[in-house]
């Protein structure tokens, strides 16, 4: 049955984080959030993504990543759920779908990667691992996740020392990065999880996670896996 008619799907388009539906908070996104994507391009190149192969980003935001590795590969697919992050990869010439982890329908050649930074953690548990089961059947065996994103590497009895401590070290320029205000609505009302919860996740998807990177805050966590 298509996902519109059950009535227990959920609609990730009435969860797209409020700030990412803001026109202007979109057009200063890409300073608030400037990355270097040269590593995660050199994962994925070492692991064989290339002149010839398709990558599909998703919630890929203002399409930051895909533009920039949009000059390594055959095709890349910016998909996002938001208009006016749709509107700003657009108007870069990048490929662009609206959908998002629940619904993103690939059509084409099938992807030998897949990207996501910051992103899945909109969706709550449950739905993160149908999320990362709908991604294991976009890929071949032997394709490539990549997966960025907020994650906790602590105990739940840590919590108060290890957010405490994040909350401290966030900036005071919104410009510029993300403020202890922001930080705190993000673990209030969004959806991280622990490490130790994503990664039988992904196991169970069928991914091998071949590298795992986290941050010294225990906050950000970045996953290489191979589809199984
Ligand atoms: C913090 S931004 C990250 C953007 C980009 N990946 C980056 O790293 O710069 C999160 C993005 O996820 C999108 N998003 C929210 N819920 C989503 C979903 N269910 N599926 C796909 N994208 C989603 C938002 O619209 C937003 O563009």
């Amino acid at each position: 049955m298509p996902h519109e008619e059950m009535s227990w799907w959920l609609d990730e388009f009435a969860h797209a984080g409020p700030e990412h539906l803001d026109a202007a908070y979109v057009a200063a996104f890409d300073e608030k959030s400037a990355t270097d994507w040269s590593e995660d391009i050199a994962i994925l190149q070492a692991l064989g993504i290339g002149a010839t192969s398709t990558v599909v980003d998703l919630g890929a935001g203002t399409g930051s990543f895909a533009r920039a590795i949009a000059p390594h590969v055959a095709r890349v697919i910016a998909v996002d759920v938001s208009d006016p992050m749709l509107t700003t990869i657009r108007s870069h010439g990048i490929e662009a779908v609206r959908a998002g982890f629940l619904s993103y329908e690939h059509a084409g050649e099938p992807p030998d990667a897949v990207f996501t930074r910051n992103a899945l953690h909109h969706l709550p548990d449950f739905w993160k691992a149908i999320a990362l089961e709908r991604i294991a059947r976009l890929l071949s065996p032997g394709g490539v996740l990549r997966l960025r994103d907020l994650v906790y590497d602590f105990e739940p009895g840590e919590a108060d020392e290890a957010i405490s401590a994040w909350l401290a070290g966030a900036t005071d320029n919104p410009a510029a990065g993300w403020t202890a205000t922001e930080l705190v609505a993000h673990v209030r009302e969004e959806h991280s999880t622990f490490t130790w919860l994503l990664e039988p996740m992904l196991e169970r998807a069928d991914f091998e996670i071949r590298d795992r990177w986290l941050s010294p805050t225990r906050t950000y966590a970045a996953y290489t896996c191979i589809r199984r």
